[in-house]
C-alpha cells in the first residue's frame, strides 16, 4: 500500500500545486495579518494548526482542538485542507505518516517536525506527571486545549495564564465553538512585568498542592531575565514535588528562525525571539547547568534533533522542585 500511496500522491500533489500555494497564502493571511489586526499571537495559531493536523492525520486524538480551530477567525480550515489534502489522501491509503505530519525517531527530528514532535513529548511527560499532581497550570496557554480533553476527567484544578488579548479571544472562541470552560481559571498576566504567582494565588491556586506547570512554546519569546524570574517565581512558591515543563531553544534555532521573511512576520505581531542556550556542544551539561543554577533538578528530557552535527535545536525538559 505504501508504493500505491506514493503513485497516487505524486501526481495528485503536482496537480494540487496551485491549490496548495493558494491555501498557504490563505492560512498565512489569517495567521499573520488577521492576528496582527486583532492584537493576537500568530505563533499560537501556528501551534493549533499543527495540532489540528495531528488530529486529522490520526497522530493524536484532539476533538476540542478541531472544534476550536473551526471557530477561530485567525486561521483557515479551508486553507489548511487546500495545503494538506494530497498528503491526507496518501496517509489514508497507506496508514503511514510521511513528509508531514510525522513523528520521527527521537533525536532525528528536523525543524519541520518541531510542533508535532514537541507536542507528543510534552504529552508523554504530562500524562505521567499529572498522575501525582492536583493542579495543572498552562503558562502562555494560547490555544492549547489540554485542559479540555482527557485530562479533564482527572481530579485536578486547571489554570491558564496568558496575555489579556489572547486570553479574552480564546474565551470568546471557546464560547462560539460551544466548548465549556467553567472548570478552568483564567489568569491574565505578562511574564515580562507582572508577578504570575501573586495573580495565580488570587485566583485560587493552592501553594501546598503538587502542581504541573506547562510552559510550552513560550521561553523563546522572553528575555533571559524574564525566563529566570518566572522560573524563580515557581521554584520559590510551588510545593515540593511540583514540576515545570518547558522547551528551551538552541541559539542556532533562534538564528535560523530570525532570518529574512520569518523575522518580518514575527515582528508583525511583536513576537521577536530572544532567550536561547548554546546547545552545540555538551548539550546535556549546558541544560543541567542552567536548571541547577535555578536550584531545580532535571527530570525527563527530549533533545530534539540531537543526531545533527550542530547539536539539538530544542530541548523539552522537566524541571523538578525538590
Ligand atoms: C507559541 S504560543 C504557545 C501557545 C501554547 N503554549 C501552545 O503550546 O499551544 C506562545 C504563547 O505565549 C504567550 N506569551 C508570549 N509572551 C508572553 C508574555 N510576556 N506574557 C504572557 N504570555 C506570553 C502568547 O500570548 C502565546 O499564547
Amino acid at each position: 500500500m505504501i508504493i500505491i500511496s506514493w503513485v497516487i500522491y505524486i501526481p495528485l500533489q503536482i496537480l494540487f500545486i496551485p491549490v496548495t500555494i493558494l491555501g498557504a497564502l490563505l492560512v498565512a493571511y489569517k495567521q499573520i495579518l488577521v492576528s496582527s489586526r486583532l492584537g493576537l499571537s500568530q505563533t499560537a495559531i501556528e501551534v493549533i494548526n499543527g495540532r489540528w493536523t495531528m488530529h486529522v492525520f490520526g497522530l493524536r486524538d484532539d476533538e476540542s482542538t478541531a472544534s476550536l480551530v473551526s471557530a477561530l477567525p485567525n486561521t483557515s480550515l479551508f486553507g489548511l485542507w487546500m495545503c494538506l489534502f494530497p498528503l491526507w489522501v496518501k496517509y489514508k491509503i497507506s496508514g503511514k505518516h510521511a513528509i508531514y505530519p510525522r513523528a520521527p525517531e527521537p533525536g532525528s527530528e528536523t525543524m519541520a517536525d518541531l510542533i508535532i514532535a514537541r507536542t507528543l513529548y510534552f504529552d508523554r511527560i504530562i500524562e505521567r506527571a499529572t498522575g501525582q499532581a492536583e493542579q495543572f497550570v498552562v503558562m502562555g496557554a494560547g490555544y492549547d486545549m489540554r485542559a479540555y480533553g482527557n485530562l479533564k476527567q482527572q481530579k485536578i484544578s486547571f489554570f491558564e495564564l496568558d496575555q489579556p488579548s489572547v486570553q479574552q479571544h480564546k474565551l470568546a472562541s471557546l464560547d462560539s465553538a460551544g466548548i465549556t470552560s467553567d472548570h478552568v481559571k483564567f489568569v491574565s498576566v505578562d511574564f515580562g512585568n507582572e508577578d504570575a504567582f501573586e495573580k495565580l494565588v488570587e485566583s485560587g491556586f493552592d501553594t501546598s498542592k503538587k502542581t504541573v506547570f506547562l510552559w510550552e512554546g513560550v521561553t523563546l519569546y522572553l528575555s533571559e531575565e524574564e525566563v529566570r524570574k518566572t522560573i524563580q517565581d515557581i521554584r520559590n512558591n510551588a510545593a515540593v514535588g511540583s514540576v515545570l515543563l518547558a522547551d528551551l531553544y538552541a541559539e542556532r534555532f533562534l538564528a535560523f528562525a530570525q532570518k529574512g521573511a520569518r523575522k518580518k512576520t514575527l515582528d508583525q505581531t511583536g513576537e521577536g525571539l530572544d532567550f536561547g542556550l548554546n546547545l552545540s556542544t555538551n548539550y546535556a551539561e549546558v541544560l543541567s547547568d542552567f536548571v541547577q543554577s535555578e536550584s531545580m533538578s532535571v527530570g525527563e528530557t527530549f533533545f530534539m534533533g540531537r543526531n545533527n552535527d550542530k547539536g539539538p535545536f530544542v530541548v523539552v525538559v522537566e524541571m523538578i522542585i525538590d
